[in-house]
């Protein structure tokens, strides 16, 4: 296991292998939204999204799916990505962009990932994270 996660980025091996595949991504980006539905911290995100969640979660799904290796459920569906582009209607700072991550990270410990796989993943959705920010 350890080994398999040098190897990501190595395109030896991807996330989404190394996940278990959409099974887990699933319960990651439903347990991801729960916290933003629930925890206060992340109040100030949750008012940007619908109040209905259902399409956000359908659409992180596939989208993750993709991005972690995985089939191109949400490019078959939708077309390119053009994520930046996506979020430039919602203002989206530091202290966003960091809420966001706050989620992940809750999901991700919830789910008892392996540390240095939950270490690599956070590293890399940090990087998109931060690529959504429009505010300085
Ligand atoms: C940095 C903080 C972020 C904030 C505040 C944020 C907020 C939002 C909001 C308000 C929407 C529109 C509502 C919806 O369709 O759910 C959205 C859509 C979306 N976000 Fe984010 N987002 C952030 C980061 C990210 C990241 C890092 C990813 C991917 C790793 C991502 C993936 C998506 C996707 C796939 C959609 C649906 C786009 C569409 O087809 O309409 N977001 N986001």
């Amino acid at each position: 296991m350890l080994d398999k996660i040098e190897e990501v980025g190595s395109n030896k091996s991807s996330f989404y292998q190394l996940f278990g595949g959409t099974e887990n991504i699933r319960i990651l980006v439903e347990t991801f939204y729960d916290v933003m539905d629930t925890d206060p911290k992340a109040l100030p995100i949750r008012a940007l999204h619908p109040a209905d969640l259902t399409s956000s979660r359908e659409k992180l799904f596939m989208f993750l799916t993709g991005w972690t290796g995985g089939p191109q459920l949400y490019i078959e569906r939708y077309g390119h990505p053009r994520l930046r582009q996506r979020h430039m209607p919602f203002s989206i700072g530091e202290s966003e962009r960091d809420q966001w991550m706050y989620c992940m990270i809750q999901a991700m410990h919830s789910m008892k990932l392996d540390e240095k796989l939950m270490q690599k993943l956070a590293e890399q959705l940090y990087g998109v994270a931060d690529f959504m920010r429009n505010q300085s």
